[in-house]
């Protein structure tokens, strides 16, 4: 069979964990997929950096639009980063070159996905992006693949770990906001911009995402009610346990007649409930469809093996020759959501 070849921009920590993947289960992917996986050349910003995997069997370029253009890719996998700059030309690129695309980009495909996957299906390629909602659960195949005989009737979630770490390391020790985001950014939990994930954005982002994928509409970030952590103290938490809830940052999506509700903002749930129950850095996702009511999916939202798995899922799934929609058609907004902050979940 024709191998598939990969071109893999990025070998930090997604990056590498993808190479160590298909180093280490070279055979069982070609097994699983019908055809073997390769890489055929990589990229990255410096080239002699040891990355913990031998890269000398590869290709290499410096330049992320010429690894996507190289006419030995199939499969341009873009793991750099950043909604904008080298990653969306490269992702662009690509496709213009006729290849498919796995992507981990969440705030690339927040604010340009509809436009990357409309230019994918016109060229007849698909965008692949499991790695970039909840990282190793696989949560957008649960949708596309294990509801799709469901009318889905709500997704919510906490979809950014390390603010869930926060508000946790906050109960437990008792210690204030800023000496925990401190030690997060010790521990290395914070993005580059640290609001990202404390302003609740990068969990937005993927709500933004998920919503589209659960009900058919395009990906509209910026019709999303958000609200991050930086203002919940240690007196919030401690009412919250006295009556018995927790604080979460809580993406919920849902289509109401009124047009789509899509909210990001910290959240009281019972502290008995499965969300109540959700401690440290982990990811958990609720799926509501009409014919299988709720599923609860749980697990590592980040890091290089579980963000990686993501990624292989759907490079195997390009393999395989799966074709699966994206994204669909605009939807009305609900630009201010209820007032709600209480979740029965
Ligand atoms: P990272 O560790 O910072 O790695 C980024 C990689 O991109 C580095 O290898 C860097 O090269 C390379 N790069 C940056 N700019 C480049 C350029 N202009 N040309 C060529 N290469 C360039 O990032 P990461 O954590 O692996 O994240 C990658 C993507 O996955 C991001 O979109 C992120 O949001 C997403 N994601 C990450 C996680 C996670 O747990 N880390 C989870 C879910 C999704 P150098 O190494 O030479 O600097
Ligand atoms: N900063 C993100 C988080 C990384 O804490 O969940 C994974 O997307």
């Amino acid at each position: 069979n024709t191998p598939l070849r990969l071109g893999i921009a990025g070998l930090g920590t997604v990056g590498a964990g993808v190479v160590k993947i298909i180093a280490r289960h070279g055979g069982l992917l070609t097994q699983r997929s019908g055809r073997p996986v390769e890489i055929a050349a990589v990229s990255a910003r410096t080239r002699d950096k040891d990355r913990g995997v031998d890269l000398s069997p590869y290709g290499w370029e410096d330049d992320p639009v010429a690894l996507a253009q190289r006419d030995d890719v199939n499969v341009f996998v873009e793991l750099m980063g950043g909604s904008d700059g080298p990653a969306k030309a490269a992702t662009e690129a690509a496709i213009s070159a006729g290849k498919d695309v796995v992507t981990a980009n969440k705030a690339m495909l927040a604010l340009h996905g509809q436009a990357l996957a409309e230019a994918a299906e016109t060229a007849g390629r698909v965008i692949r992006f499991e790695a970039a909602v909840a990282g190793g659960i696989p949560v957008v195949k649960a949708l596309t693949e294990g509801l799709a005989g469901n009318r889905v009737t709500r997704v919510m979630g906490v979809m950014n770990g390390t603010c869930n770490y926060i508000l946790t390391r906050m109960e437990h020790a008792g210690l204030p906001y800023d000496t925990v985001f401190d030690e997060a950014n010790k521990l290395g939990y914070l993005e580059a911009d640290p609001m990202l994930d404390v302003g609740g954005i990068d969990a937005g982002h993927k709500l933004a995402l998920l919503a589209a994928i659960a009900f058919g509409t395009q990906v509209n970030f910026h019709g999303m009610e958000l609200e991050g952590i930086e203002r919940i103290s240690i007196d919030d938490i401690r009412h919250a346990a006295d009556m018995g809830f927790r604080i979460k940052l809580l993406g919920v999506a849902q289509m109401t007649g009124r047009g789509l509700e899509q909210r990001m903002t910290p959240c009281l749930v019972p502290a008995t409930s499965p969300l109540g129950r959700l401690e440290n850095a982990t990811n958990m996702v609720l799926l509501e469809g009409d014919a299988v009511g709720q599923i609860i999916l749980r697990g590592a939202g980040a890091g290089e093996g579980p963000t990686a798995s993501a990624v292989m899922s759907d490079i195997l799934d390009i393999a395989r020759g799966t074709r699966v929609p994206t994204f669909g058609q605009p939807a009305r907004t609900l630009t201010t959501a209820p007032a709600a902050r209480v979740s029965t979940a």
